[in-house]
């Protein structure tokens, strides 16, 4: 093999190479990260959450809302390449690319391409917030139970 017959393999694998990437990462952005990996997350006491607040869980990367009429759970993952977002007085922003949501998880401005995600909230017999990232909800059900 010559060496440009070499060079011309080489670049076109690095060429395929990142096409395939580009294409992963642009389809994983329909996907949410935290649904299907873990079923039931419990969470403690519905008292350790604030009230009218949306109290960030980092170790799930999702947000719990309380407030005197229940509990309402959304990803903290942003629907464009999966930042973590910063909860603001009106809803989410996110640092990556500049992403706005209002507080039901609409997006105001992209580039995300569509709404966060909200999940099932229920309560475990001993009283614990149960968590399911595996089952989306609409986002004003919450669990009333509190
Ligand atoms: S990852 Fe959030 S706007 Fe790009």
């Amino acid at each position: 093999m010559i060496r440009r017959q070499f060079l011309h393999k080489t670049a076109l694998i690095l060429a395929a190479s990142t096409g395939v990437v580009a294409a992963l990462s642009y389809f994983r952005q329909f996907f949410p990260r935290i649904a299907g990996k873990k079923r039931r997350i419990t969470l403690g006491d519905s008292a350790r959450f604030p009230v009218d607040t949306f109290t960030y869980i980092d170790e799930h990367k999702l947000f719990v809302y309380r407030d005197h009429e229940g509990i309402r759970a959304v990803t903290a993952i942003c629907t464009h390449l999966g930042c973590t977002l910063e909860s603001t007085t009106d809803g989410f922003e996110c640092p990556c690319h500049g992403s706005c949501y209002n507080s039901q998880g609409e997006v105001l401005s992209g580039p995300a391409p569509r709404d966060l995600s909200w999940f099932s909230v229920n309560k475990s017999s001993d009283g614990k917030v149960l968590i399911d990232p595996g089952k989306t909800v609409a986002a004003d059900e919450k669990f009333t139970n509190t």
